[in-house]
């Protein structure tokens, strides 16, 4: 028998950061600050990620570039991984990321690319908690996910693997 089913998600959408919650607001900031700390010199692409974890910390990342370019790292993995090894096992609240370039005004939300995805996933995964995502560009509207399974549907994880 062949069945078809399709798979959707919720999304909130604020019109501005002035719109997002205090909590939430500061969470970005940090992004923002992380951001313009980013190492980026070959794309010009600067983003920014800043972690909420269980105990009210904030722990950032931004992309790190390099002249052999695959070596560089996202800002996401360099946050999550940071928060890893400082902090193994503390769950994980919420993420937010936000980029800039130097070329042009990015004003749509930046989305995490698919290895980020795979990676926060596992964090994810193994808390059993969802995890809530914030995106933003430079300016414009900001795009809230309850959840990182939502961005990475079907995806793969530790228990393919018992
Ligand atoms: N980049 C991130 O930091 N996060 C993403 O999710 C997408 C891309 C970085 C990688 C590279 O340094 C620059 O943006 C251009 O791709």
């Amino acid at each position: 028998m062949i069945s078809q089913k399709s798979i959707s998600f919720q999304i909130t959408i604020y019109d501005s950061f002035d719109e997002l919650k205090n909590k939430d607001q500061i969470l970005m900031s940090a992004a923002v600050k992380a951001r313009e700390r980013a190492y980026a010199p070959y794309s010009s692409f600067n983003v920014g990620a800043s972690i909420l974890l269980e105990n009210g910390e904030i722990i950032e990342g931004n992309n790190q570039e390099n002249a052999s370019y695959p070596s560089g790292l996202c800002a996401e993995r360099v946050a999550i991984f940071y928060a890893g090894a400082r902090y193994p096992g503390m769950k994980i609240k919420a993420i937010a990321i936000t980029a800039a370039s130097l070329n042009h005004e990015v004003s749509e939300p930046a989305a995490p690319c698919g290895n980020c995805r795979q990676a926060i996933s596992e964090y994810e995964f193994r808390q059993q908690e969802p995890i809530k995502i914030l995106l933003m560009g430079e300016v414009g509207r900001i795009i809230e996910c309850n959840s990182l399974a939502d961005l990475l549907p079907l995806g793969f994880n530790s228990s393919f693997l018992n």
